[in-house]
């Protein structure tokens, strides 16, 4: 029922754990399901001083999907600008693993939210100083 890719990054999560010097967590859950998602941003600059995604992780409490999409956002995201990572879609985490069962797609949705609130809280961090 799972692809290959999906089987891959549940047995082999990517950048998996916490940050412990990072500069923003974005926290999410899902009510329904209860699985629940973090991911840790470190941001760096680029050569044109554009601000990037230098390092990131997360720590998730899910099914195999949490876990496989948390993984799989972690790589699609990492090296990108702020402005790139924002606009990364459930889709494109699905494409990349391949694909997921349709009451799985929420799994993906969850890991876009909670990268997306990571960046979020960096940039509302930033206002606040
Ligand atoms: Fe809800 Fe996977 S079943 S995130």
């Amino acid at each position: 029922m799972y692809s290959k890719e999906v089987m891959d990054h549940f047995q082999n999560p990517r950048n998996m754990g916490a940050i412990e010097k990072n500069d923003s967590v974005g926290n999410v859950g899902n009510p329904i399901c209860g699985d629940m998602m973090k991911i840790y941003l470190k941001v760096g600059k680029d050569a044109e001083e554009r601000e990037i995604i230098e390092d990131i992780s997360f720590e998730t409490l899910g099914c195999v999907a949490a876990i496989a999409t948390s993984s799989m956002i972690t790589e699609l995201a990492k090296g990108k600008t702020l402005d790139e990572a924002m606009i990364i879609e459930f889709k494109d985490v699905e494409n990349a693993l391949g694909s997921l069962p349709p009451i799985k797609l929420h799994c993906a949705d969850l890991s876009v939210r909670a990268l997306r609130k990571a960046i979020e809280e960096y940039r509302a961090a930033l206002k606040k100083d």
